[in-house]
């Protein structure tokens, strides 16, 4: 019987354990550090059936750090796909942007799960956890996405540029949001994050909480694929018929599409952002009462 075993392999061990309970042996030597994913199929015919067997790992040679070489069917992850996500918080606030020019380079499914699993860590109403995300490689899906999407910006976008009215920094905006129309079908991983619920239109407590269901766990999202080094966006063109966006994606009545979050490496670079200074957007006891920009206008002390 052939088994097949996928497992996350690290360096500076010859031997890993599935979670199963199969020993797997490497067969070269993986540098400390390094890590890397390997679908493992027994060394020999007579290999024992699990979960007594032992598994070989098919190639366990790296040139580099983060990537395997050499015979047997494993995939190729960069290093930093399967490294702990380190980047201090406030970096990856501060410097996540909506990047929208992709490169069509795969994202590994082990990384973009990996981001789907922080999402989860996000706050749900009642702690409903109803999050369904929808993770588009497909093609043609992809491009009935992109026909959706294309559709809501020929309208929206002849008014933004209507509106912009020659502004450069609105049309550089413009022009990414172009780009990414252009481009949709060639995005590596379009997530589109769902609800489990039907979202009535009010009373405006339950539609508060239904969006409020989905939104923190994409903002997760994003500052997660920031912190490994890819750009996303969180964008709703694709959505703008509900009918549309669950025919294309096969959900029931049940599932509202919410979201769509285009993933993959980065074209351009990141932040930061612009944004207005946070003593203009905050009142203290009233609205209105923007107290702490006398702050601001204050000279410090010491
Ligand atoms: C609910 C929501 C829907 C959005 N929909 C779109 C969209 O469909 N297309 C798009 O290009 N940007 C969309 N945006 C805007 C971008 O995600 C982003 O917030 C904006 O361009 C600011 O970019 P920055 O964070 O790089 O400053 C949406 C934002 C939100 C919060």
């Amino acid at each position: 019987m052939r088994v097949t075993r996928r497992i996350l392999v690290y360096g500076g061990q010859d031997s890993w354990r599935t979670d199963d309970g199969i020993e797997v042996m490497a067969r070269g030597a993986l540098p400390p550090r390094s890590r890397a994913v390997c679908d493992c199929s027994p060394a020999t015919s007579g290999a024992l059936d699990p979960p007594a067997g032992t598994l070989a790992a098919s190639a366990c040679e790296s040139p580099r750090p983060g990537l395997i070489r050499g015979g047997g069917s494993r995939r190729v992850l960069g290093m930093a796909s399967l490294e702990a996500l380190t980047m201090p918080l406030e970096e990856a606030m501060r410097t996540q942007r909506a990047i929208r020019r992709l490169k069509p380079d795969p994202v590994d499914d082990d990384l973009v799960l990996r981001l789907l699993e922080l999402a989860q860590k996000a706050p749900t109403g009642s702690n409903l956890q109803n999050w369904e995300f929808v993770v588009v490689k497909d093609r043609a899906v992809k491009a009935k996405l992109a026909r959706l999407n294309r559709m809501a910006w020929s309208l929206y976008g002849t008014l933004g540029r209507w509106l912009a009215g020659g502004d450069p920094k609105n049309e550089r905006a413009l022009d990414a949001v172009q780009w990414q129309a252009d481009h949709f079908e060639e995005i590596p991983v379009v997530i589109v994050a769902c609800l489990r619920a039907i979202i009535p239109p009010w009373p405006p407590i339950a539609v508060t909480t239904a969006y409020g269901s989905i939104y923190p766990s994409v903002q997760n999202l994003l500052l997660a694929a920031r912190a490994a080094g890819l750009g996303a966006a969180l964008i709703t063109l694709p959505l703008w018929s509900r009918f549309l966006a669950r025919w294309t994606l096969g959900l029931p009545w049940n599932v509202t599409p919410c979201a769509v979050v285009p993933l993959g490496w980065p074209r351009g670079r990141y932040g930061p952002t612009t944004r207005r200074p946070v003593e203009e957007v905050v009142s203290l006891d009233r609205y209105g009462n923007r107290a702490f920009l006398e702050r601001r206008s204050r000279p410090r002390e010491g």
